[in-house]
């Protein structure tokens, strides 16, 4: 599908944005391997985690899907069963590696497979520690499809993480859970990817300690059922977030601001954009919320220069980032970014789609440098079929001076399916 975008203005208004994505794959993988029946509400309905879902169905899980609402029967820590097919994850890096994780430890058959995308992401980070630890694993070239068989019961790892990645590390804890003995893992610096794994295996009553950069997890007995909240996904909400800051004023409720998550917010408001943060009140061990306002506070951006160790915590978000960057007069520059070449697309290259609208950007090996303009004009782009790629042109696309055509837009779907309607209405 090609999407045509007419320049907004007079942007203002409340903004609903879906649950979290990692958030809410994480609560369906505990979900199906805890004990009784798991509630989420507010959880994420895309492309990607109907992917997750349909894996556990294949698996012998039970889901109930109702308004808002997912019930998970969970079948225990050992309770599940061989798929009889290949489990497809469609686009979803998050489902490959978390479920290889799983699996590795769980007894079961199963091959990982995924669209073209997943098969040109490495694989290698996730096979070879899940190899030390025991596992039965092959990803040929270190590339999807994943091939994994029962083996003998894994053992506890000692792992310290060359570079930080949550989807490794959570690879790592879930085969962890099935393990003989503690896993214990070392983050390049404390909280810097997302800490959700750790967060949900607290909640649903595993024994896992969070010292400074060190995780360690003691394997439980079993996990028990939650019922979960899921918050607003802060990497969906930060298309808005730039959007009410570049033009408007927007409203974003209960949004989730866990640290390893709210980078973007903070470099934003660093940028003199216009954002007032309403924290509300947490439960023990749960996500932090807050409803976001988002507006154009009549000053020019200040130029940005983000640092190697800044990367992880906005990794998603870069790609709105540099757009915003685009509208700073100077020069910004975004270094030790490599790891976007190796996501949906490679977006280093597919953020240049901006200079077809007039950017001036160029990228650099490891990230990018952004020189400031006045405006963008409308032109036709392409997404590379990547969701955050797409998303973010959109929001190009409504600041330029006239329409503008993204290609492959239908992508919008993997995490944010209600992407185009909302900006349709505004
Ligand atoms: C995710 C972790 C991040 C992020 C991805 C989702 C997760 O990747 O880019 O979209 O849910 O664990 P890393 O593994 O590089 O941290």
């Amino acid at each position: 599908m090609n999407k045509i975008i007419h320049p907004k203005i007079n942007i203002a208004g409340n903004i609903p944005i879906p649950g979290d994505k990692s958030i809410t794959h994480r609560a369906v993988i505990f979900g199906a391997i805890a004990k009784g029946i798991t509630e989420i509400r507010g959880g994420l309905d895309s492309a990607d985690c109907r992917a997750t879902i349909a894996c556990f169905r294949a698996m012998g899980v039970d889901f109930e899907i109702g308004e808002n609402i997912l019930r998970v029967e969970g079948v225990g820590l050992r309770g599940l069963k061989s798929p009889a097919g290949i489990l497809d994850v469609g686009n979803s890096g998050t489902t490959m590696r978390l479920l290889a994780g799983l699996l590795a430890g769980a007894g079961v058959s199963a091959i990982l497979d995924g669209d073209e995308s997943i098969r040109a992401r490495p694989m290698a980070r996730i096979a070879e520690p899940l190899a030390a630890m025991g596992a039965d694993i092959s990803a040929i070239g270190g590339l999807a499809p994943i091939t994994i068989h029962p083996a003998p019961q894994l053992a506890g790892i000692d792992y310290i993480m060359p570079n930080p990645s949550a989807q490794v590390k959570s690879a790592i804890l879930l085969a962890g859970l099935n393990a003989h003995g503690f896993t214990r893992i070392t983050e390049i610096a404390p909280g810097i990817s997302r800490n959700h794994t750790e967060k949900m295996l607290a909640q649903f009553g595993a024994d896992i300690d969070i010292s400074d950069n060190i995780i360690t997890l003691c394997p439980p007995k079993n996990l028990i059922r939650q019922n979960l909240e899921i918050p607003g996904d802060i990497s969906a909400a930060a298309f808005f977030i730039a959007l009410g800051i570049l033009a408007g004023d927007l409203v974003l409720e209960n949004i989730g601001i866990n640290p390893t998550r709210r980078g973007i917010v903070d470099i934003l408001a660093k940028m003199g954009g216009g954002i007032e943060i309403r924290e509300k009140n947490t439960p023990d061990e749960g996500e932090p919320i807050a409803d976001i306002r988002a507006f154009a506070a009549g000053r020019p951006l200040c130029p940005i220069d983000i640092a190697p160790d800044q990367t992880a915590r906005i990794i998603d978000e870069i790609p709105i980032l540099a757009l915003c960057a685009c509208f700073a007069p100077g020069a910004s520059i975004i270094r030790g970014a490599a790891e976007l070449r190796h996501k949906e697309s490679d977006r280093i290259r597919a953020i240049c789609e901006l200079n077809k609208m007039g950017a001036k950007i160029a990228e650099t090996p490891d990230g990018l440098e952004i020189c400031g303009i006045q405006k963008l004009h409308g032109a036709t782009v392409d997404s590379h079929n990547d969701h955050r790629i797409a998303m973010m042109l959109s929001i190009a696309a409504a600041l330029a001076d006239s329409p503008t055509t993204i290609l492959h837009a239908d992508c919008v779907n993997t995490s944010f399916p209600s992407f185009f309607h909302i900006l349709d209405c505004l």
